[in-house]
């Protein structure tokens, strides 16, 4: 293997560590470090422009758009934005896993009007559909996360604020007077995750979503195969105030806590003040502990597949924790949900709210405030063309007597 073949196949801090080792079969040899392919990569000082798009966008379906928005987008920001981890096996799985779902169709059932508003530890909401949590709205579009923020507030739902923002938690609280919620990713100096939840809830967040799923990231081959950093000029909203010197704060911030505990997760319920949604449950095991310390949601999702690649669609996980939890704290769910039918689907299987993720940031792309506010509009209004089908008035009356096995179908 020549060294520009082997530079091509493991670029950034992967080639550092290939050649430090000896002439062998560096392949083999290297054990990725644990962040390898996202997680805390060095940025990019190179320019980087998202789109300035500012318009509704026509929306057929939220598979399309993914091209669309790819034809608008650096190839490393929408690289960064669209792929999986590993082989994208969970990516797919999360969105094929829906297609063996069946809906009892009802018709002839009189539902004209359907009621979709939910209300989720405390907050109101006019869908069960929210924003996740996603880092660096800059590559999407020039408005950030102030865009995005924008459009949840239009369409009456709620938006969770990343760590990994690239404009300040407050600053998205003021594009969004609406109900929010931030996720933290649990960083090694408790001090700091001190400071961010008490920001948070000074800036009007409602609730903290710590992320469990992501403790050691599953290489992302697009973003090694594009050299993919994020870029400095986009900004970094959320870094520690205590730390005045940028570097340093930015070091502090990165430095996550790869030995989370359930300790962990009851200190920032403490600090905080707030309930605690638990992101990234993936197992009933682990939303039974979740119960037993006292956390207050649970959040099945395996990161989009952005994590540990060879993990269940969340659609597939979600009935088995929804027996476990038996209606005592809300489940959120996301991953793959794309359209209506999905929603419902989720809903039917024990959900109380799903997010949809890629997609927004397609929207932001194509349109800004307006195109993600176009998203969200699009599975709102495609969700209540299913709740009159199977029948359902409301969101309360969804559950699993709406759905049908294969067998029976
Ligand atoms: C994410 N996700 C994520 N999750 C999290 O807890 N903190 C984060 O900062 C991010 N950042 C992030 C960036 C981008 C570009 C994407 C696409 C996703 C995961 C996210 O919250 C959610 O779990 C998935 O996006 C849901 O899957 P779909 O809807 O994208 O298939």
């Amino acid at each position: 293997m020549t060294m520009m073949r082997r530079d091509f196949l493991l670029s950034g801090t992967l080639a550092a560590a290939a050649m430090s080792t000896t002439n062998g079969p560096v392949l083999a040899q290297v054990s990725p470090p644990a962040d390898a392919g996202m997680q805390q990569p060095a940025y990019s000082t190179a320019p980087y422009e998202g789109s300035k798009a500012n318009q509704k966008i026509k929306i057929i379906n939220l598979i399309e758009i993914e091209q669309e928005a790819q034809k608008v987008l650096p190839v490393g920001g929408y690289g960064y934005i669209s792929s999986g981890s590993g082989a994208n096996f969970t990516r797919g799985e999360n969105m094929a896993a829906f297609t063996r779902i069946f809906i009892d169709p009802q018709p002839m059932n009189g539902t004209e009007k359907v009621d979709m508003s939910v209300e989720i530890l405390g907050s109101k909401l006019t869908m069960p559909i929210i924003v996740p949590p996603m880092g660096s709205h800059g590559l999407a579009h020039v408005s950030k996360e102030e865009g995005t923020a924008k459009a949840a507030r239009a369409v009456g739902t709620l938006m969770l604020t990343s760590t990994q923002s690239n404009l300040s938690m407050e600053e998205i609280a003021a594009a969004n007077p609406g109900p929010k919620w931030f996720q933290l990713y649990y960083m090694k100096d408790r001090g700091i995750v001190r400071e961010l939840a008490q920001r948070a809830k000074a800036a009007g967040y409602t609730a903290i979503a710590p992320t469990i799923d992501n403790l050691f990231g599953y290489p992302r081959e697009e973003n090694i195969r594009n050299d993919f950093r994020p870029p400095r000029s986009l900004g970094k909203g959320n870094v520690p105030r205590s730390i005045p010197d940028f570097a340093k704060a930015d070091a502090a911030m990165n430095d996550r806590k790869r030995d989370l505990t359930w300790d962990d997760l009851e200190f920032l319920k403490k600090e905080s003040g707030l309930p605690i949604i638990v992101k990234g449950v993936l197992s009933p095991k682990v939303a039974a502990a979740a119960l037993k310390r006292g956390m207050d949601a649970i959040y099945i999702s395996n990161h989009g597949g952005r994590a540990f690649d060879g993990v269940q669609a969340t659609v597939s996980i979600l009935p088995r924790i929804a027996d476990a939890v038996e209606g005592r704290v809300p489940i959120i769910l996301d991953g793959g949900v794309r359209r209506g039918t999905d929603v419902f689907k989720a809903l039917a299987l024990g959900a109380n709210v799903v997010a949809c993720g890629r997609p927004v940031l397609y929207g932001l792309a194509l349109g800004g405030a307006l195109g993600a506010q176009s998203v969200l509009e699009y599975l709102r209004d495609n969700l209540a063309v299913v709740m009159r089908l199977a029948g359902t008035s409301s969101v309360a009356e969804i559950s699993r007597e709406n759905l049908v096995q294969e067998a029976e179908a």
